[in-house]
This record gives structure tokens, C-alpha cells and sequence, in this order.
């Protein structure tokens, strides 16, 4: 295998503590308590070492990021040290004061997420009153301080109706950048799969959708577009390859190859409390365990494809297949890929729209690994 580029990016998971219960949530299965969190001393000194290692951005994400007090600090931290800082937050915890705080700390990008376009469905979606009103008045916020947005909408088969509408706000609140994303099944989305999963034909009208507003918004925003894998005959190189450009720590300093690797059980993870991310990125287990293509099966590791999409996503092939280190079913090629086309028809077509929602008292009640 070639010499390891440095990451690009580092996702600070800082809590997984959040008001909102998504019922896709990407966090593992086992949330992480604020006592377990990694305190304010290790995540500046893990933030010095990302610069260190090359790293160039840090995003910093939870749960919902702005619960720690302390992230004036960490965005300071990241700042001294040359890393561009983005906050990935729902917003509904920010105010004016706190905005301030955060853009003299050297705060430079938000990506606000919406969970629906209109108020009810955004509201019932992430299980909290009153969310879509304190998400524009964060948005208003955002822009007032002059700083560049990028609006998230999360899209599933409960909210894909409202795509225009969704394209439509992101314009209305001055976003430079909007991302269409549907849902990835691993970690609390599989609980959900069958309220969530879209149709096919719903999935074909979306994309006529934002291709036509990519025409129609030119110069105004720019639309980035995730299709669900369920429906795709190639792979996405998810994370840009296992190991290859981002690195995430979790609440606790355990670091991540991927930010939903921790639902691979049997994968271990270090700490950065006890190692130094840069041993660790060049040299743990769990790093080097699907890095290049030295660890690829057939068909990946004879296709022409295997340095493109690197055998596509790991958390995927475990959450379909029980095995990480088969090849993604999302692709075509894949012995497992007839099962996917077999779940997403029979989920999209179970017409159930009711939610195991997200929250701690939920991962408790539920079984670790359970989909
Ligand atoms: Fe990618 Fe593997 Fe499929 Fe080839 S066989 S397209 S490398 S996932
Ligand atoms: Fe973990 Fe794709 S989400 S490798």
C-alpha cells in the first residue's frame, strides 16, 4: 500500500447529548452520557493534534454541539491552530448572545439541518415543538452575522413530497449551499427503514426535481444530492475511502474511521486520551483494517472500480450482510445486492409512517445492534 495521506477532515463528535429524537439518527445504538464526555483540556489538545497531523477543517457535530459550553473554546482552539471550523447544529439552542460568542471565537461556516420544509411535519419528524420557527430564526441569525450557510434537509419517504419547498427555503434563507440527502440505514435509521424508505418512483421524481432546480438556481445556491443506496447500481466511496480522508471522534476520544463505524461490532476503536491521533491514524487496527484495497474480496478486488468507490461503505456491508468486509450491496455486482432491491421494495411498500423516535430513555430500552 502507498505512504498515508494525512486526513483532510476531522468531525468532532463532542456529545451526543440533542433535543431533537430523529428517528434516523446516525449515532450509535449506544448514546454516550455527558459523564462519559471527553472534557475541554483532551478535545483542544486532540484539536492541536489534528493541525498537526495536516488536517485542514474541523466540523464540529454531535448529538447537537451547541449543549457544550464549552465549544467557544474548542472553535478558539481550532482557530489558534489554522483549522477552518464548521458548526453542524439544529439550531434550536442558538441564540443571539451565543452566536456572537461562537463567530469571535472564529466560528466560519453553519450547516443548519431542517427535518421537513413546512412547521408540523418538521416538528412531528425530529420530536420537538417549535423546532422549524427557532431553526429560521437561526438561519436569520447565521446571515445577519455574516457568515456562509449550508441548509441540510434529510429526505425519506415522509418529507420527499416537500422537495421544491425545501429548495425553495433554503433560497429564502440565504443559504450558499443545500444538501438533498437521504437517509443511510445503519445505527437508529434501520429501527426505522419502513417508515422511512421511499419508492422508487417517489426516488425518480426527486431527481427530475433537483436536477431541474440545479438549472433553474444557478448562481444562487448550490445543491449537493445524496440518492439513497437502496436504489443505486454503484456504491458512493463513502467517507472517501475507509481511512483515507476523515477521521471522527467520538464523545468519549474514541477515533473513528467513519462517524457510524462504532455500529460495526467486534471493531475496536482507540482513544485518543491514550494514544496521539497521529499514531493512531497511521497505525491502529481499526484504521488500517479496510484501508487501500489490500482487504477486498472479489468482485472488488479484480473490478477497475476498486480505487473509485473503495468497495463502498463498510457500515453498510455490516448492517446488510453481518460482514464489513464483504462489498457493499449498494453495488450492482454484489452478491448481496438483490437483498437490498428485496428491503427497499418491501419497505417502501409497508405504508407505515409511525417512528421509533431517538432518544436516551429509547437506546436504553433497545437491544445493541438491533435493526
Ligand atoms: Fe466498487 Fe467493488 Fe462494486 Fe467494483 S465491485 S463497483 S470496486 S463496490
Ligand atoms: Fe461508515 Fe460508510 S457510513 S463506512
Amino acid at each position: 500500500m502507498s505512504a498515508i495521506e494525512p486526513p483532510m477532515a476531522m468531525l468532532a463528535e463532542i456529545t451526543h447529548r440533542c433535543p431533537l429524537q430523529c428517528p434516523y439518527c446516525s449515532n450509535p445504538i449506544e448514546l454516550e452520557r455527558s459523564s462519559k464526555e471527553m472534557g475541554t483540556e483532551d478535545w483542544r489538545r486532540a484539536i492541536r493534534e489534528a493541525a498537526d497531523l495536516g488536517c485542514m477543517q474541523v466540523h464540529f457535530s454531535g448529538g447537537e454541539p451547541t449543549v457544550r459550553q464549552d465549544l467557544e473554546l474548542l472553535i478558539a482552539e481550532a482557530t489558534a491552530v489554522g483549522l477552518y471550523t464548521n458548526l453542524i447544529t439544529s439550531g434550536v439552542l442558538l441564540d443571539e448572545p451565543r452566536l456572537k460568542r461562537l463567530v469571535e471565537a472564529g466560528l466560519e461556516h453553519v450547516q443548519l439541518s431542517f427535518q421537513a420544509a413546512e412547521a408540523p411535519d418538521a416538528d412531528r419528524i425530529g420530536g420537538f415543538s417549535g423546532s422549524q420557527a427557532k431553526k429560521l430564526e437561526a438561519a436569520a441569525m447565521v446571515r445577519a452575522a455574516g457568515l456562509p450557510l449550508t441548509a441540510n434537509f434529510v429526505v425519506h419517504r415522509q418529507n420527499i413530497a416537500q422537495i421544491e419547498a425545501m429548495l425553495d427555503l433554503a433560497v429564502a434563507i440565504g443559504a450558499h449551499r443545500v444538501e438533498i440527502a437521504n437517509v443511510q440505514y445503519y445505527g437508529w435509521a434501520l429501527k426505522n427503514r419502513a417508515a422511512l424508505m421511499p419508492s422508487h418512483e417517489q426516488l425518480d421524481l426527486m431527481t427530475e426535481q433537483v436536477a431541474a432546480a440545479r438549472d433553474r438556481l444557478k448562481g444562487v445556491t448550490v445543491i449537493d444530492y445524496v440518492i439513497p443506496d437502496y436504489y443505486a447500481r454503484r456504491p458512493k466511496a463513502c467517507m472517501g475511502g475507509w481511512g483515507q480522508r476523515f477521521l471522527n471522534i467520538s464523545p468519549t476520544g474514541n477515533v473513528l474511521p467513519c462517524h457510524a463505524a462504532e455500529s460495526i461490532t467486534g471493531l475496536e476503536f482507540d482513544n485518543v486520551r491514550q494514544r496521539s491521533l497521529a499514531d493512531i491514524w497511521a497505525n491502529s487496527k481499526a484504521f488500517n483494517l479496510y484501508r487501500g484495497t489490500d482487504w477486498m474480496p472479489d468482485p472488488c478486488r479484480s473490478c477497475d472500480r476498486r480505487e473509485v468507490d473503495w468497495g463502498g461503505c463498510r457500515c453498510q456491508a455490516f448492517a446488510i450482510t453481518g460482514d464489513a468486509a464483504r462489498t457493499d450491496p449498494a453495488c450492482e455486482f454484489s452478491e448481496d445486492h438483490g437483498r437490498l432491491v428485496d428491503l427497499a421494495e418491501h419497505d417502501s411498500g409497508e405504508g407505515r409512517d409511525d417512528f421509533v423516535y431517538r432518544n436516551f430513555a429509547a437506546a436504553r430500552r433497545a437491544p445493541a445492534g438491533a435493526g
